[in-house]
């Protein structure tokens, strides 16, 4: 496709689908271009349905006001404010701490699924420890999480409803501990957002819930999945694996690789606000369009050889996985310390470490895109 249809109609996505690494780029920088309001999907369900997922449609709204470009980047320029390299590096003690603690546990019980066990109760308990939520609740985060990440899979009906219900329960778990957390102002995500912003305007108790409420879905599900697909592309590498323990500086540039071989995230996608032209072809104002991450990363015109996977690949760094641009992700410094606590920690602590399983546990999410359902492992 990305050869002969660059710019490409898929009738089952009802999108144009980009999957050159240029045109991939240039639209997550173009203006005219604007993020999808998934909730917008409510608008064609019958008025009845519309009244009783107006709680989700509202809190999703809210997401970090990606619906004002305006607000939106005083919403980013608030969270700089949170993630700046020397906080999010403070993190690194805690990170390891819960890592270790949750290997423990799992060696003590003689069996390792990285993906249930390690990856995903690690960055559910750093984002929410990050923003300031008591992280005894990540159980109840997790189950609400996976049901309101359903929604990002372009849900239908039913799923709106479930996505729905997640949301009600955390918000009902939420509005008291914000309301708390007032009297008591932290050096958190919570704190920032109780200042006033740059405007002079203080958020409500119900924004910031639904500002935590984000932080628990985006930060957590990306991040857990990005750990897991990592670590099978080790299982699959064995010389890559062996160059990386016998010398952890290449972590970072490895993570690049990790992200660029198998991003946790296919693609995003856009919506023209104006009438525009990709390479002659005509997209109309209104139109959506699917940006194929996962295919601009292997686009050999800007990674030569792009299925090899290369520890010290030079361009690795170019990699789009948390997209670039105006809406590209908050956390990345985060999800890049998280990755090389759990990267030292494993190879270091379990040389023998070794898939279980033949093959894979695959399941598809979000358009192009697949995640690791399990990941057991073996160790000795
Ligand atoms: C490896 C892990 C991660 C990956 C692959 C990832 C990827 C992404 C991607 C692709 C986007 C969408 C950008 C777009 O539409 O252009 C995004 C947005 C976002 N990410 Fe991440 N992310 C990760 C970890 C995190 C973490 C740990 C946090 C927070 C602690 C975080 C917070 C956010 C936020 C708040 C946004 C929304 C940005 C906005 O609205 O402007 N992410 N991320």
């Amino acid at each position: 496709m990305r050869q002969d249809a660059p710019v490409h109609w898929s009738q089952q996505l009802e999108s144009w689908v980009l999957t050159s690494y240029q045109d991939v780029c240039a639209a997550l920088r173009d203006p005219r271009l604007s993020v999808v309001e998934e909730i917008k999907r409510i608008e064609t369900l019958p008025a009845s349905d519309q009244l009783a997922l107006a709680p989700l449609r509202r809190t999703f709204t809210a997401w970090g006001d990606r619906g004002d470009p305006e607000r939106h980047a005083l919403f980013l320029k608030l969270l700089k404010r949170h993630f700046t390299p020397q906080h999010v590096e403070a993190q690194r003690p805690r990170i390891q701490e819960i890592l270790d603690r949750l290997l423990d546990a799992a060696v003590r019980r003689g069996e390792i699924d990285v993906a249930h066990d390690i990856a995903h109760p690690l960055a559910m308990t750093v984002v929410a420890g990050m923003t300031g939520l008591p992280t005894e609740a990540v159980d109840l985060y997790l189950r609400c999480s996976n049901h309101i990440s359903q929604l990002l899979e372009m849900g239908d009906r039913d799923q709106l409803f479930l996505c729905q219900q997640g949301m009600l329960e955390l918000s009902g778990f939420l509005m008291p501990v914000v309301a708390r957390r007032r009297r008591e102002r932290g050096a958190d995500l919570l704190g920032i957002f109780m200042e006033a912003d740059p405007d002079g305007v203080q958020f409500s108790d119900e924004h910031i819930v639904a500002q935590c409420i984000m932080f628990l879905v985006v930060g957590y599900h990306t991040t857990a999945n990005q750990l897991c697909n990592g670590l099978q592309i080790l299982f699959d590498h064995a010389e890559e694996r062996a160059r990386l323990t016998s010398d952890p500086t290449l972590l970072p540039n490895a993570f690049d690789e990790m992200m660029r071989y198998h991003g946790a995230v296919a693609s995003v996608r856009r919506m023209a606000m104006v009438d525009l032209t990709i390479r002659n072809q005509q997209i109309r104002a209104g139109e959506t369009l699917v940006l194929a991450l996962a295919a601009a990363n292997r686009d050999p015109s800007a990674f030569p050889a792009p299925d090899r996977f290369d520890i010290t690949r030079e361009e690795a760094h170019r990699q789009v996985g948390f997209t670039i641009g105006p809406y590209s992700c908050m956390g990345q410094a985060l999800a890049r310390l998280e990755a090389q606590v759990f990267f030292r920690t494993l190879l270091d602590r379990f040389p023998r470490l070794r898939p279980r399983d033949a093959t894979p546990d695959w399941m598809s999410f979000r358009p192009l895109g697949r995640e690791l359902r399990t990941l057991r492992v073996l160790f000795d």
